[in-house]
């Protein structure tokens, strides 16, 4: 089975993870578990997002956040923005990139964005002119791309026209976003394949929550399809609080102990990332989903003596 050397993690905690959790965290806390997550390797974040604080209010400390943040050579700050004035503010905020995202139902995009897909698209328009001339990558993101909690299956071919419509505005990436965990491997395989072979040039990235519990699944079958760049979560935290039933992105740290017994390097140190999840558990207040900082790495083994035996 040939897989990828390398692949890059986007962190999204900050973000998809925080988005849905109705009690604010602290601006400096996330400043100080965005510094932590690059002390322990990681080099791309989706660390905020700029839309409308009173559609989220968790993110109303964008700005605040992305001047925060130590900044070091190499980390990509992106953030998503879904308007002009969503990416005009990320431009203040001098964020590394911008990640522009609507979705693949009218359904969707009405209840996550408040407009029919065709303004969507005409958004991502003046979008790419207003960052023409800027040196902000620009990233596309389409939710529910793998199936919407109101409409079911999605035509591909939905997806192929906005995949297609990102390229043509100047976009060089995309990521495919499972907000509500409806992949399966087949779809991911024949997705991805259609989408290549459109736009071979355009980097896909993908975005997997774990709601049914085949997110590392659907990754293994990216990795297999050559895909190198995934999206996921610190302490699998997260949700989209406009899709009903959403839970939490794929793991981080899981995600990476998966790499790790693959031979697939990520750059990032499993041991450092597992205490910044344990640390994220505490300031949450509630168990969280991953599953490594609870058990370790395969070979974190126990003490024989301590251990307790079953004497009949
Ligand atoms: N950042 C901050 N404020 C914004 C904004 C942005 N990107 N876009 C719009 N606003 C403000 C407007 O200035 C206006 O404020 P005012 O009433 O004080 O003048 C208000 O929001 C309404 O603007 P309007 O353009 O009519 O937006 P809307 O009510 O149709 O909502 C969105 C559209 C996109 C702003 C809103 O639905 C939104 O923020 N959605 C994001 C959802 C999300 O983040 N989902 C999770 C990711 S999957
Ligand atoms: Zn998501």
């Amino acid at each position: 089975m040939s897989l990828p050397d390398r692949v890059e993690i986007v962190e999204v905690g900050m973000r998809d993870g925080l988005q849905i959790e109705s009690e604010f965290v602290p601006t400096d806390t996330k400043i100080q578990i965005l510094n932590q997550l690059i002390d322990a390797g990681v080099r791309h974040f989706e660390a905020t997002s700029f839309v409308s604080p009173r559609a989220v209010p968790q993110m109303r400390d964008a700005q605040e956040v992305l001047a925060g943040v130590r900044k070091r050579p190499g980390v990509v700050l992106g953030a998503l923005a879904p308007n002009a004035k969503g990416v005009e503010r990320a431009l203040q905020s001098q964020a590394d990139e911008i990640v522009v995202f609507l979705s693949a139902t009218e359904s969707h995009n009405t209840k996550n964005l408040n407009r029919p897909v065709e303004l969507s698209l005409r958004d991502i328009e003046d979008i790419a002119q207003l960052v023409q001339g800027h040196p902000i990558r620009r990233k596309g993101a389409i939710a529910v791309a793998f199936g919407c909690p109101f409409e079911g299956d999605v035509d591909l071919g939905r997806i192929r026209t906005i995949f297609d419509h990102f390229a043509r505005q100047g976009f060089d990436a995309v990521t495919l976003g499972d907000t509500t965990g409806m992949a399966t491997p087949k779809l991911v395989r024949n997705t991805v394949e259609a989408l290549r072979a459109d736009h071979p040039e355009i980097k896909i990235s993908l975005h997997f929550h774990n709601t049914r519990g085949i997110g590392l699944v659907n990754v293994m079958e990216g990795l297999r399809a050559g895909v190198t760049s995934y999206e996921s979560s610190l302490a699998g935290l997260g949700g989209c609080p406009f899709a009903p039933g959403a839970t939490g992105n794929i793991c981080t740290e899981d995600l990476v102990y998966l790499l790790d017994e693959m031979g697939v390097d990520s750059g990032i140190d499993l041991r450092a990332l597992i205490k910044v999840a344990q640390r994220l558990e505490g300031i949450i207040g509630r168990g969280l989903p991953g599953q490594l900082m609870k058990a370790g790495p395969r070979l974190n083994l126990h003490n024989y003596d301590v251990a307790a035996g079953a004497v009949g």
